[in-house]
């Protein structure tokens, strides 16, 4: 198998495994997902109380980058590989009616339950695109903060990523993320394997 299939169904894996999270939640045994994990990482338990419960069910991320760094009213908000969008619903609420929170997802499903979820939170300030990260659908120098949670350990393309974030960030804008990471070495036979990346 070339480099490029293999990179190709390595994210067929990923794309897969997240459309599971989006729409049975309740399957997962691997990875702690829903509202559980999230109290457990930090989040505030009456914020997460006071959302639809699809924008916590399929919470899938490892930290709480919002807790990394204060958000102003009017500011704009990048959440890369958002997913069914319960940072992204947070940020809307703290950036207010004059700021705007953009999540990028390359899983369908994740996007369609993210938008579902910020319409029946009552949020207007938020939108959702199906995008990959490699790919950021904003312009040059136009967001405040971006965000990630639980997504770039997925990024096969990581210099590429960390590229796009440089160019969309305004001088003096911020990247606030939370990741896994290994401490060991992980040959390049692992790194081909598609089970490494989506099991
Ligand atoms: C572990 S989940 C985290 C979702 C969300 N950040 C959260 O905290 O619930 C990873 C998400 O990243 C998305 N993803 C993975 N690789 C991506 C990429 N290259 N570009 C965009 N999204 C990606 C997946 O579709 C999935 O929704």
């Amino acid at each position: 198998m070339s480099l490029g299939e293999s990179s190709d169904r390595i994210r067929q894996m990923i794309e897969e495994r997240f459309e599971k999270v989006a729409l049975d939640p309740a399957s997962e045994r691997k990875f702690p997902i829903g509202p559980e994990s999230a109290r457990r990482l930090g989040y505030d338990p009456d914020e997460l109380d006071a959302l639809p419960p699809p924008a916590t069910e399929s919470f899938a991320g490892v930290g709480n980058p919002l807790a990394l760094g204060e958000l102003r009213p009017g500011q704009v908000v990048l959440d890369i590989g958002c997913g069914a969008g319960l940072d992204c619903l947070l940020a809307a609420r703290r950036v207010g009616p004059s700021g705007r929170v953009i999540g990028a997802d390359m899983t369908g499903v994740m996007v369609d339950k993210a938008r579902a979820n910020a319409q029946a939170a009552g949020i207007g300030n938020a939108e959702f695109h199906l995008a990959d990260a490699r790919e950021l659908p904003v312009g040059d120098a136009t967001v405040d903060l971006v965000i990630s949670n639980g997504v770039f350990n997925l990024c096969r393309d990581k210099t590429r990523v960390l590229a796009e974030i440089v160019r969309v960030l305004r001088p003096g804008g911020r990247l606030q993320m939370a990741d896994i990471l290994l401490r060991e070495d992980v040959t390049p036979e692992q790194v081909a394997q598609k089970g490494e990346w989506s099991d």
